[in-house]
């Protein structure tokens, strides 16, 4: 256990380690970003070091590629690997139908793409992300080429969005594929997430949306009653 370890830190530690007690010898593993995802990073190295002995790994963000090198996993990318056999990553917001927010960190572009090519997409997270309706508590970041800023802002604006630029010390934020991630905050949640998806696709100079649909089979969750899984 680490020193100074919040109660949220010790259930991303537990989940982080129960997920990563699911991967098998031979796997082809995706890793997902953020701090929960680190968790189950640092578990599966621990496990490697133990022996276990996965195929290779693909990271969804430099910062777990780099992570994950320091714990010995060597991640390649996806010409070397175009199929996983299993993805594991946090989210922001987790529905009972296990529709998810995501994107926080930053990285939802490369998230979505190694979430399409594993087998299998196990989210984790605790008990702090678990929503009964989408869109209440986090906005829905939506990466737009910075080209089209202004005029995907204004439709953001005109399907109800309150829209925010998101910034990194004091300058807009860049993702790892060059683009600016607005912020969308529906005031009434979102009632409807596949149509509001398909509404964000619909503009021209989005690349992609927070919103991971029908993606994830099955989700670990830790909280004070321990861990429980659910699935879709
Ligand atoms: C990064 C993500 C993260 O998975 C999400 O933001 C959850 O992060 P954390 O585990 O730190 O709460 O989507 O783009």
């Amino acid at each position: 256990m680490a020193l100074h370890e919040t109660q949220q830190d010790m259930w991303k530690r537990l989940v982080g380690e129960a997920a990563a007690d699911l991967v098998e010898d031979g796997m082809l593993i995706g890793l997902g970003s953020g701090s929960t995802a680190r968790a189950f990073i640092q578990a599966l190295g621990q496990r490697i070091q133990a022996g276990l002995n996965i195929a290779g790994a693909v990271a969804s963000s430099q910062a777990s590629r780099d992570l994950a090198a320091s714990f010995g996993i060597l991640c390649a990318d996806l010409d070397t690997y175009p199929d996983l056999d299993l993805y594991i990553d946090g989210a922001d917001e987790i529905d009972p139908r296990l529709q998810l927010i995501k994107g926080a960190g930053g990285a939802l572009l490369h998230e979505k793409v190694v979430a399409t090519v594993s087998r299998k997409f196990i989210v984790i997270g605790d008990i702090t992300k678990q929503v009964t309706q989408l869109g209440h508590r986090s906005p829905v970041p939506v990466e737009t080429i910075p080209f089209a800023l202004t005029p995907v802002r204004r439709r953001l604006e005109a399907l109800g969005a309150s829209v925010q630029l998101r910034q990194k010390n004091g300058v807009p934020f860049v993702t790892e594929s060059h683009n600016f991630i607005l912020d969308c905050t529906f005031p009434a949640g979102i009632s409807d997430a596949p149509r509001l998806d398909a509404q964000l696709h619909s503009i021209v100079g989005v690349v992609e949306t927070g919103l991971f649909l029908n993606m994830a089979q099955q989700a670990m969750i830790a909280g004070p009653e321990g861990l429980h899984t659910f699935h879709v």
